[in-house]
């Protein structure tokens, strides 16, 4: 692969960039936005970065959707982002509308690339992306689960004081305040954390890591989180690009899996140079099945919001 385009140059449009540049992953990356100084200046500023990172690819600001032509993956963070006390869906209708004009650029200029939704809601977002493509699911996918995941594992780094290396969390589901963290699936080097942690320990850690773009968003006020959603992204895109296959939650649509159909949630998926290659299905117990269902009642309510 050669190409990724990342529409929307703001604050996690603008670090996935320096992040995947860094990682020397493809030869050019393209930061799209409306706003031609935001594009330009982010894409200067990560390409004079690369002495000091060493590395060959060339960043590109645009404003012009033609500058994704030849795009291998396109990014989507553009749309408008929640207020401190703003739910997700809350930005629903007005990144919806956004959406739309970006997708039929994409159909238009990148036709044979794939789609990684990362705006909010991205579950609905990247549902809709996939309708209006038309596209294999394979190649239409959101990001939520990595990230949400990672806050959770590092809350556990922080909690039992061991280091996050060998800590592996696992969170499902809609990226909202209903998202399914998967205690059974969570372990350090393979055993599960209610061995490290009591009860009331691993409750807060869940909890904390639901309300975990909340947490950031009110302490900053002014802008939501990006440095672990940048790295977050960046990790799927490693894996397709590279080829890695790494098994990951994503955002994707799911075709009777789950028992679902009409709806985008995060799942396990392995990521590889197709895109959302596949969907891994697990036993949910009784527990893990009532929050499936709460995720994807409120995601199904949004979609109807768009739908009709
Ligand atoms: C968050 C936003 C990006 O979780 O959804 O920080």
């Amino acid at each position: 692969m050669r190409k990724i385009t990342i529409i929307g140059a703001g604050r996690v449009g603008e670090a996935v960039g320096q992040i995947l540049a860094k990682a020397n992953l493809v030869r050019e990356i393209v930061l799209l936005d409306i706003n031609e100084g935001i594009a330009k200046g982010g894409a200067l500023d990560i390409q004079e970065t690369s002495p000091l990172f060493c590395f060959d690819t060339q960043v590109v600001g645009a404003t012009e959707a033609e500058a994704m032509q030849g795009s291998d993956i396109v990014v989507i963070t553009a749309g408008v982002p929640r207020k401190p006390g703003m739910s997700r869906s809350d930005v629903l209708d007005i990144n919806s509308t956004i959406l739309n004009s970006i997708i039929d650029n994409i159909l238009a200029y990148a036709p044979d690339s794939m789609i990684l939704v990362v705006s909010n809601p991205v579950d609905i977002l990247t549902y809709q992306a996939w309708k209006r493509t038309g596209w294999d699911r394979s190649r239409v996918f959101g990001q939520a689960g990595v990230l949400d995941s990672a806050r959770m594992a590092a809350f556990i780094a922080l909690e039992t004081g061991l280091s996050v290396k060998n800590i592996s969390a696992m969170v499902l589901g809609g990226h909202g305040d209903a998202m399914v963290p998967m205690t059974r699936f969570t372990t350090i080097s393979g055993i599960p954390i209610n061995h490290f942690l009591e009860p009331k320990v691993i409750d807060k850690i869940v909890k904390r890591s639901r309300f975990g773009g909340a947490e950031i968003l009110t302490l900053k006020q002014n802008s939501s989180a990006y440095d672990a959603p940048a790295a977050a992204i960046a990790e799927m895109v490693e894996s397709i690009v590279l080829n890695r296959r790494q098994l990951l939650p994503t955002v994707a649509i799911l075709d009777g899996e789950y028992g679902e159909i009409n709806i985008a949630m995060g799942v396990p998926c392995i990521l590889g140079e197709k895109g959302m290659e596949h969907i891994i299905e697990l036993e949910l117990n009784n527990d893990e099945q009532k929050m499936f269902n709460t995720t994807i009642a409120a995601i199904k309510k949004d979609i109807a919001r768009i739908c009709t």
